[in-house]
């Protein structure tokens, strides 16, 4: 039987959900913007904003969808998976209230800390500005400023790294969150691990590298991910064995804690010199990191969507084996002061064998259009991240002008510093 499935979202990511399903269903989608790359996937395309719960359960019956995909974290927010399950359509997503643990960072906390997960930073939650400034200034360390709320990754600021103390109280006092958390921070490096969950099972994927920083050396303001990328095997060149295990064991110890969360957890970790400690958690697939992972699962993620529905054990997971290196093509200015609205254009024709995913771009009848965020992303593949990097390279002569790419990611030279850093710490 052909399956109906509904993907919500409409960035790189989603575009990377819609390729690893399209031929074994008849996909539909809806998002905000309209993304040529799942539009032209998809049998059917519908503007609805992410957040529109109602209209989402809806659409979804309307077009009788027998599962359905949520991509992205303001969709869990708003509840949309509960609509959907409400309105008897398994979506492969959490409820909002499993959500929390990305959607509110100090519910993420105190949970880590009462279910007993390993990995927990020391932290403090506080409801008052004043407060929290005073805890910076008595605190015998650097920490990290979080809003608890979603901040579209751009709202941590760390002492010592990006800011000092004093911009880090000016901050707070001028954005007046309601909620912040301060935690230690933690040095090392960043990895992530997505895992597949549903009726209990974890199903782990390649580990990948994220680079978060706007500019080239890890430079710049913190964004929603400039590029990424995966090696041959579960691990990352600069980790050590047991080091991905460890990390896996957190993930474990989550879905004890929450045996009804189904969907993505995606588990953000800084390789210390301890080991893996929880930077966050995120209740969907990362963005870029879904660019790396899906395109090596070589389980079909259909097979992946239907056990969860049916409440059957999920599929041990299969991979190609080989690396990845994916680079976002963004507008200028971004993050800070995006170039919305511009016209871009992107040479399909010049991408070769790597792999072209559209992002945050609306497509009109006169061509395509930048949004406030990541336009298209590139993902190189081959037998080591060096081949990957260049087939990725290679294929960014899409990128027309208004468009800046950190041509760094996945490079020899950041690699090798990976690498370096780690085992200078655990000297
Ligand atoms: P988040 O929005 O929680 O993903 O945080 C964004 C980025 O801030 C992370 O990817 C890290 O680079 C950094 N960060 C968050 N928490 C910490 C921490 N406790 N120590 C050091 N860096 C952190
Ligand atoms: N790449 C970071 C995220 O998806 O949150």
């Amino acid at each position: 039987m052909t399956e109906t499935v509904l993907l919500v979202g409409g960035g790189g990511r989603e575009h990377a959900i819609a390729r690893a399903v399209a031929d074994d269903c008849a996909l539909y989608a809806c998002a905000s913007n309209r993304n040529p790359g799942i539009r032209r996937l998809a049998e059917g395309f519908e503007s609805i904003d992410e957040t529109d719960a109602e209209g989402i359960a809806d659409y979804a019956a309307d077009v009788g969808a027998d599962l359905a995909v949520i991509g992205p974290e303001s969709a869990l927010a708003a509840g949309v998976a509960d609509a959907l399950d409400d309105a008897g359509v398994y979506a492969f997503g959490p409820r909002a209230e499993e959500a929390r643990l990305e959607t509110d960072k100090a519910y993420q906390r105190e949970f880590m800390e009462e279910a007993s997960i390993p990995g927990c930073p020391d932290y403090a939650v506080f409801d008052d500005v004043e407060a929290a400034c005073e805890h910076i200034d008595a605190y015998d360390g650097d920490l990290a400023v979080k809003p608890a709320g979603l901040t579209g990754g751009k709202g941590v600021k760390v002492i010592g790294d990006q800011v000092t103390a004093e911009e880090a109280k000016a901050y707070l006092r001028d954005a007046d969150y309601d909620r912040v958390v301060l935690e230690e921070r933690l040095v090392g490096e960043e990895f992530t691990i997505q895992a597949f969950v549903a009726n209990g099972d974890v199903r782990t994927t390649p580990a990948v590298q994220d680079h978060k920083r706007a500019y080239e050396g890890d430079e710049g303001p913190n964004t929603g991910g400039m590029g990424s990328y995966s090696d041959t095997g579960l691990s990352l060149p600069f980790m050590r064995d047991g080091d991905y295990e460890a990390a896996v064991d957190v993930l474990d110890a989550v879905v004890e804690a929450l045996p009804d969360y189904k969907g993505v957890l995606y588990g953000q970790f800084m390789l210390t010199a301890e080991g893996p400690k929880v930077v966050e958690f995120n209740a969907r697939f990362g963005d870029p990191e879904a660019m790396n992972t899906l395109p090596v699962l070589a389980t079909p993620f259909i097979d992946v969507l239907t056990a969860a529905r049916d409440g059957n054990d999920l599929p041990e997971l299969s991979f190609s084996g080989e690396a990845t290196v994916c680079k976002y093509a963004v507008p200028d200015g971004y993050p800070v002061d995006p170039d919305a609205g511009a016209k871009i254009a992107v040479d399909e024709e010049s991408v070769g064998d790597a792999l072209l995913y559209y992002a945050s771009v609306d497509e009109r009848d006169d061509g395509l259009y930048t949004t406030t965020s990541r336009s298209f992303a590139v993902v190189g593949r081959g037998d080591s991240i060096a081949a990957a990097e260049r087939q990725a390279e290679d294929a960014l002569s899409a990128a027309g002008d208004g468009l800046r790419i950190r041509h760094d990611v996945g490079k020899r030279d950041l690699v090798e510093r990976r690498i370096a850093h780690m085992s200078e710490l655990r000297e």
